[in-house]
């Protein structure tokens, strides 16, 4: 694992999108892997930014997203498709974006051919990723056992307490979600995860003990042998 400390969130944001802008210089047909939630808001800001600016251009390049809810409407304003559209998509050239569909009828179906797309494309070259405060990544959420493949999963009570914040008061929550896999995740060339706030302390200790810890998903990284970590001041605790 490699470790890289920021002073702030920005400064973490802008780390992070050096190393999307490398990647593009060094492949421009780059395939990435996506994540939503906070943490990725300000690198999506920071690279729309350098794409306003001619600094990056994602046109030969695709990305696959982490995971979306099941089931919600790719319009519901807490969709992920909706989140990728309004902080990234809509704003930059990507030849093809793909989220997992949170409104098909057949989502063993849907999994399937999203890990074949995956696959077609030849793997991600750059994973993106957040880490849950109990350690998940994706939706991955702690277990006895981790799925290698794109699959349906329900929701851990702490990931749907959490997530509460984005949902208006009365408003129906998914308590499961589409995610990508082990097998996926760790099949990228490269992994980037980005770690902010004091809420994910505990995590950050945890990871920084160097061991695996099967009742946290994100240790299982560390065997991963390209596993870059971006982590902000307050994250550290320091
Ligand atoms: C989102 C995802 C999740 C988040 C994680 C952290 O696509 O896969 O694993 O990365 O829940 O979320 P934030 O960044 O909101 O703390």
């Amino acid at each position: 694992m490699k470790i890289v400390t920021c002073d702030s969130y920005e400064d973490m944001s802008s780390a992070a999108a050096d190393i999307f802008q490398n990647q593009l210089l060094k492949k421009p047909e780059s395939i990435f892997g996506l994540a939503t939630g906070s943490t990725p808001l300000g690198l999506y800001s920071e690279l729309v930014a350098r794409f306003e600016a001619g600094l990056v251009d994602f046109s030969k390049s695709s990305s696959f997203n982490l995971d979306e809810y099941y089931p919600i409407k790719s319009t519901h304003h807490q969709s992920y498709h909706y989140f990728m559209e309004e902080h990234l998509f809509g704003k930059v050239n990507f030849a093809s974006s793909r989220v997992p569909s949170g409104e098909s009828d057949d989502p063993k179906g849907e999994c399937e051919q999203y890990d074949a797309a995956i696959e077609a494309a030849g793997g991600i070259d750059l994973q993106l990723l957040g880490v849950g405060v109990n350690g998940h990544i994706g939706f991955n959420e702690p277990a006895a056992t981790y799925m290698l493949s794109t699959h349906l999963t329900e929701l851990a009570q702490s990931t749907i307490v959490t997530n509460s914040r984005f949902f208006a008061e009365g408003e129906i929550q998914p308590t499961s979600a589409i995610t990508m896999g082990f097998g996926a995740i760790f099949g990228a060339k490269s992994i980037l995860m980005l770690i902010s706030g004091a809420s994910k302390t505990p995590i950050v200790k945890k990871l920084l003990e160097y061991k695996i810890h099967t009742d946290i998903p994100a240790s299982l990284l560390l065997l991963h042998p390209d596993f870059t970590v971006i982590i902000d001041k307050e994250a550290l605790g320091t």
